[in-house]
């Protein structure tokens, strides 16, 4: 099955001949998964192995404006600057567009404007897509819902499903063939004092993308056999901690859990690892200062950065150890 197919069954019964805008205009946040998505049983639809469990921020992310042009080709603006058509941000970005035209061929201005720093493995091709698809429903009036634009937000890819709402975010794996029942929804968990702060360890391009290491790692890992238990009992724990504020069992499962998912990249062929020295280092000084008693906890995703979890009222004590902390506020 392809893209395009699941776009058509998406559109089948709706009217697309509906008001079309001057303008389409949205913002999606960025997403750190507390479960993590690793492995997809579906590479063409982004249909993931498991089920995974996030937190949007909401300050963060990416605000997409569209415009019609009356040229032969799309145009992509990222943070004013226009982006060259050969580079693979904007062919993947034209590719999704190419899946919503019709017999009219509309080309597009695409002005992207993103408050986080692109590939420091903060997600922004999640934020990226699913304000795409929110501009796209904004632009033609399609009045999607927002389990569809979930939908087609993953198409774009897999995390940015859960881009589409605020909060504590569950994206439901689904069975069927066609990802139908793929998406996300918001889970109704509330936590003022949860804090997430990014630790910049690296600039540095990523050594693999996401997309490959995942393929890699579910086509040669022994230990990934093991990724969808482990999924299954972490989505179980982490709603129990969110349900009764338990902080500790909140970071300690999140931080496993990546952990987890790190190892079963590292028994990959050839072997995936976004481990630079800083990180372990990083690590390291994150149990060490759990041992003393501080109640800190980090999480990792496909990239050598790390994000560190911890309550609001020991952030002026985590900050004293790691000066170049982004905090971040995750809810008002
Ligand atoms: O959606 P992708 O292809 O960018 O993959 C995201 C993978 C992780 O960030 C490592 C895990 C996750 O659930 O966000």
């Amino acid at each position: 099955m392809k893209k395009s197919d699941v776009v058509q069954a998406l559109f089948a019964n709706k009217n697309q001949k509906a008001t079309r805008r001057e303008s389409g205009l949205a913002f999606a946040p960025t997403n750190i998964a507390l479960c993590k998505y690793w492995g997809k049983r579906d590479t063409e639809l982004n249909l993931p192995n498991t089920s995974s469990l996030s937190i949007s921020l909401p300050d963060k992310g990416a605000l997409t404006k569209l415009t019609f042009i009356d040229e032969t080709q799309d145009k992509v603006v990222l943070n004013d600057k226009p982006l060259a058509a050969d580079s693979a941000f904007v062919k993947r970005l034209v590719q999704f567009l190419d899946l919503f035209r019709n017999e009219e061929n509309w080309k597009l201005n695409v002005n992207i404007t993103m408050n986080i720093p692109v590939a420091a493995g903060l997600a922004s091709s999640a934020c990226g897509f699913a304000s795409l698809v929110s501009a796209l429903n904004d632009l033609f009036a399609w009045q999607l819902s927002t389990k569809e634009l979930s939908i087609l937000a993953r198409l774009g890819s897999g995390s940015a499903s859960r881009s589409l709402w605020m909060g504590f975010v569950e994206w439901h794996a689904g069975l069927q063939r066609d990802g139908m029942d793929s998406f996300a929804e918001p889970l109704p968990f509330t936590w003022p004092e949860l804090k997430i702060g990014i630790l910049p360890l690296s600039t540095k391009e990523k050594s693999i993308s996401s997309r490959e290491a995942m393929q890699r790692t579910v086509n040669t890992s022994l230990l990934y056999a093991n990724w969808p238990k482990k999924v299954l009992q972490d989505t179980v724990i982490i709603k129990q901690a969110l349900q009764v504020k338990n902080f500790s069992l909140l970071g300690g499962t999140a931080e496993s859990n990546a952990l987890t998912m790190h190892a079963t990249m590292l028994a990959s062929w050839p072997p995936v690892c976004y481990f630079l020295p800083e990180t372990i280092a990083a690590m390291q000084q994150v149990w060490a200062l759990r041992q003393e008693g501080l109640d800190l906890f980090f999480t990792q995703d496909a990239g050598p950065n790390l994000k560190l979890l911890y309550l609001s009222d020991i952030e002026k004590e985590v900050k004293k150890y790691f000066p170049s902390l982004e905090t971040i506020k995750l809810f008002d």
